[in-house]
């Protein structure tokens, strides 16, 4: 076995999820084409990227922009408030997936409306969730508690404080954040928690953040089929992974039987790689400290689990160095993005030098890689990207120090 091999986990429980996409609901899309300034994200080709992994068609899912924000993450959080204000006004849930909100944006503004003064948002984030939350409380007229872990870079910090939200700073990680969020919330009585993750007894809220991110996977199937005709299809979708959330959205959504989902993480906060090779939900201590700060995670949610676990097909795992080299060759291709989105292509590299990756990465492939964030921090991006200009992409041998797949 080559040190290569040891960063690409092939899931000994993946089955084939087939009839899974139909479990997708329609109300969420509707949704969030009510809500203003709601764009889609764009599918940026990415031929440079196709002839270096030898395959048809590489896409890059490129979330740089989101109702105003850097990243998907609204896109999960606006459904699950809306699922969280429903059920705080007292409103009949159990249409459709038994996570009905409302119907349109303005249905919950005016529920929201009826709640000012007397309920706050709030949740634990590792930087875009949080921003998200407070975001949406200050479009709602709410006010917003955002809890986070002591190492949170300034950058990420002033911007949930820029949304107005009241910033708790957590000494520890990410999970220990976490676990102060719903301590928090249980002693307040005024704080309607609206956390991404989850754990017995509260798992309702998470699933319906990733039920909101279908929107993200309609879109991207939608404008496939416009770039490529009706019948194209993903054959390997690559997906950043925090506590996992997302990743499940993506199982759900895609992993019907034909399209392979392979996450990617930082070596340093791999749970769902431990989680899968272990058979069960493994905890990884922090302090994690990689310059992904999204997937700064060390436990998987506990509601994505199951899909998780029978869902991804390849776990991933990328280190700081690679996710540095894939912003840079991202850069070179016009698309603006930070160490946690770029993760994806670091990980299509690691897929790519498996001696089993042929099974999934085939001349004729088309592989999306999905790229969660935009630009977080201009002044490190400036820092990371300087002397990159576009249309100098590089080959994987210059990026990450080693040839090719023979
Ligand atoms: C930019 C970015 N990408 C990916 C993720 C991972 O999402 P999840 O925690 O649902 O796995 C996060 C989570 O915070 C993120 O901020």
């Amino acid at each position: 076995m080559t040190h290569f091999e040891s960063h690409v986990l092939w899931n000994p429980a993946w089955s084939a999820l087939r009839g899974a996409a139909e479990r997708v609901p329609r109300d969420v899309a509707r949704f969030h084409r009510s809500m203003p300034g709601f764009a889609a994200s764009p599918l940026v080709p990415a031929p440079e990227l196709a002839d270096q992994v030898g395959v048809r068609h590489v896409f890059v899912k490129h979330e740089q922009e989101r109702l105003g924000l850097p990243s998907f993450k609204v896109v999960g959080a606006s459904w699950a408030v809306s699922v969280a204000v429903a059920r705080e006004v007292g409103r009949e849930v159990g249409r459709e997936v038994g996570q009905a909100g409302f119907t349109t944006y303005d249905d919950l503004a005016r529920a929201a409306a009826g709640l000012r003064g007397e309920v706050v948002l709030s949740t634990a984030t590792d930087g875009n969730h949080g921003r998200a939350v407070a975001h949406l409380a200050r479009l709602l007229g709410l006010g917003s508690r955002i809890f986070v872990p002591a190492d949170m870079s300034e950058a990420r910090v002033d911007a949930i404080r820029g949304e107005g939200a009241e910033v708790v700073v957590v000494e520890g990680s990410y999970d220990d954040a976490v676990r102060r969020a719903a301590t928090e919330a249980a002693r307040s009585g005024n704080e309607l928690l609206v956390s991404d993750t989850s754990w017995p007894g509260y798992t309702e809220i998470p699933e319906a953040v990733v039920t909101g991110y279908s929107t993200i996977f309609t879109e991207t199937v939608e404008q496939l089929a416009a770039a490529l005709g009706e019948d194209a299809g993903i054959d390997v979708a690559v997906v950043p992974v925090g506590v996992g959330a997302f990743a499940s959205a993506a199982v759900r959504a895609l992993a019907s039987g034909s399209c392979s989902v392979v996450s990617a993480e930082p070596t340093s906060a791999d749970c769902l790689w431990q989680s899968l090779a272990s058979g069960e939900r493994v905890v990884v201590p922090g302090p994690h400290e990689s310059s992904m700060a999204g997937l700064n995670c060390g436990e998987v949610s506990l509601a994505a689990w199951p899909l998780l676990q029978r869902g991804i097909r390849a776990a991933t795992r990328v280190s700081d160095i690679e996710a540095v080299a894939a912003v840079r060759d991202l850069a070179a291709l016009g698309v603006a993005t930070s160490e946690s989105g770029a993760a994806s292509l670091a990980g299509l590299r690691r897929l790519r030098l498996d001696s089993r990756a042929g099974s999934l990465l085939r001349p004729a492939s088309t592989v999306v890689l999905f790229d969660t964030e935009g630009v977080t921090d201009p002044a490190s991006y400036a820092d990371l990207t300087a002397g990159v200009q576009a249309g100098t992409s590089r080959t994987d041998a210059e990026t990450t120090g080693v040839a090719g797949r023979a």
